[in-house]
């Protein structure tokens, strides 16, 4: 058991009287202390092991040997900035190319996904001469004012949305406008965007770019319907903007069928711009942005250096090698595929089991379960939902909720997830659900047979 100097009791005083109550702990009510990270595991300063479904920062498995030795052994050497010539940066950044369409080819280093999509409204911004962006609803893209600005998911509960934003339907084809029902869903919501890009004109206005997550996570583990994005393109270039794919959540190999997310999209289809961060460093503060020659010299043409102290550093790119080393020789990509393929089909028997499970939908490890009180209004249950993620807690899972209503259990765990920790946590569903059919109340408006 690793060593617990300070009580829970007395940390957790400690923070509430010297940190700000906006930096929320999971578990609110009865938060957790965790003092040791390996795999796909977290243990407490009581030496319980908890199984880890959320974290998709520990993307190669909490404190991976090689990652930690990779950022001890530069340290030791040579940590400093980018303004030396320097081989990690430049073996990194040719690694990173190799898994990307070859247009994709220069790359900036940040420390935190939402500088990276930050320094991205900033060179659409440059390459297009325009100003206004294009959203998903419900998005989130980072805590910087720029992001807040475009991420309805905050705004809507700030002071709401800027002139400049423009919000397009969610593709969700369980929720949204267009259902699985409707013959080209991809081309139904394409043609929301184009809708949206020409009322902004109508205004005489002028988009720099069109920002999306390659799968909406925060939204509710959303699956854009296949070709959406080539539709939303063609409307975003006609306007004179660029199509800027979020991969700080979804990328680096967890959807098992590719590498990026976008890809899902058709094996054709290139963004214009990349961000990335979160698992690109597994838990050290890495992030990048890539994007096409035609872009940086835009934003070169400035004469403006760009200048960030820690990114790209010797350590954080070592950090980078070794993740995409991990991923590579532990085979993380096809493993999340084939451990993805087996939750969801779990899942899948659960959902025809229990009426309060509406949707099971995912891709890789990105999974979402969408929790319903009524089949016919699929009116979310956010409370039970709610209740789920407590139960499991008491079973030593961590899994959360997202979505506008909090209603969608998402899996993102680390990649080293296994599909014995698939079955048990399923089966823990499964116990936690059948108890719930008989106690909670809104169960009883829920088809009683599959
Ligand atoms: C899709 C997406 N983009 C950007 C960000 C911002 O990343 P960071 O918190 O590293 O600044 C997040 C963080 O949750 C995110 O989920």
């Amino acid at each position: 058991m690793a060593a617990d100097p300070r009580g829970k009791a007395e940390t957790l005083a400690l923070r509430r009287r010297l940190l700000s109550d906006s930096c929320r702990l999971f578990y609110p009510e009865d938060p957790i202390k965790i003092v040791r990270g390996q795999g796909q595991y977290l243990y407490d300063e009581q030496g319980a092991e908890y199984l880890d479904c959320i974290n998709n920062v520990a993307h190669v498995g909490h404190c991976h040997p090689l990652v930690v030795q990779a950022a001890h052994g530069q340290n030791q050497v040579l940590n400093t900035n980018s303004r030396y010539l320097h081989d990690n940066i430049v073996d990194y950044a040719q690694r990173l190319s190799e898994t990307l369409p070859q247009k994709l080819c220069v790359f900036y280093f940040l420390n935190s996904g939402s500088e990276a999509n930050d320094l991205a409204l900033r060179l659409a911004r440059q390459y297009t001469g325009h100003w206004d962006v294009v959203v998903l609803d419900h998005a989130y893209h980072g805590h910087l004012s720029s992001l807040i600005d475009i991420s309805p998911y905050k705004f809507r509960d700030l002071d709401g949305q800027k002139e400049w934003v423009h919000v397009a339907p969610l593709p969700d084809t369980y929720r949204g406008l267009y259902r699985e029902d409707h013959p080209n869903p991809a081309g139904a919501y394409a043609g929301e965007v184009k809708r949206v890009v020409n009322s902004v004109q109508e205004k005489g206005r002028k988009i720099a770019a069109f920002f999306v997550e390659s799968l909406p996570s925060v939204a509710g583990q959303v699956i854009p319907p296949a070709g959406y994005f080539p539709e939303v393109a063609e409307h975003i270039h006609r306007a004179g903007g660029l199509f800027v794919a979020d991969e700080i959540q979804v990328g680096f190999g967890r959807v098992g069928k590719h590498f990026w997310a976008f890809q899902l999209q058709g094996e054709d289809f290139v963004p214009d711009i990349v961000t990335m961060g979160k698992s690109i460093g597994n838990g050290h503060p890495v992030a990048c942005v890539a994007t096409t020659q035609a872009v940086a010299r835009a934003f070169e043409a400035t004469g403006v250096e760009y200048f960030n102290t820690f990114g790209g550093s010797p350590v954080s790119c070592a950090v980078g090698l070794a993740v995409l080393h991990v991923l590579e020789k532990e085979q993380l990509q096809a493993h999340a595929a084939s451990v993805g393929s087996v939750l969801m089909e779990l899942l899948r028997q659960q959902k025809a089991k229990h009426p309060i499970i509406g949707d099971v939908r995912g891709i890789g490890l990105f999974i979402g379960v969408d929790l319903i009180k009524d089949e016919a209004t699929r009116e979310p249950a956010t409370e039970e939902a709610n209740y789920m993620v407590s139960r499991l807690k008491e079973n030593y899972i961590l899994l959360s909720t997202d979505g506008p209503w909090r209603n969608v259990l998402k899996f993102k765990p680390p990649m080293c997830f296994s599909v014995d920790n698939a079955r048990h946590v399923v089966a823990k569903m499964d116990t936690i659900l059948t108890d719930m059919e008989e106690k909670v109340r809104s169960c009883e408006t829920l088809r009683l047979q599959p």
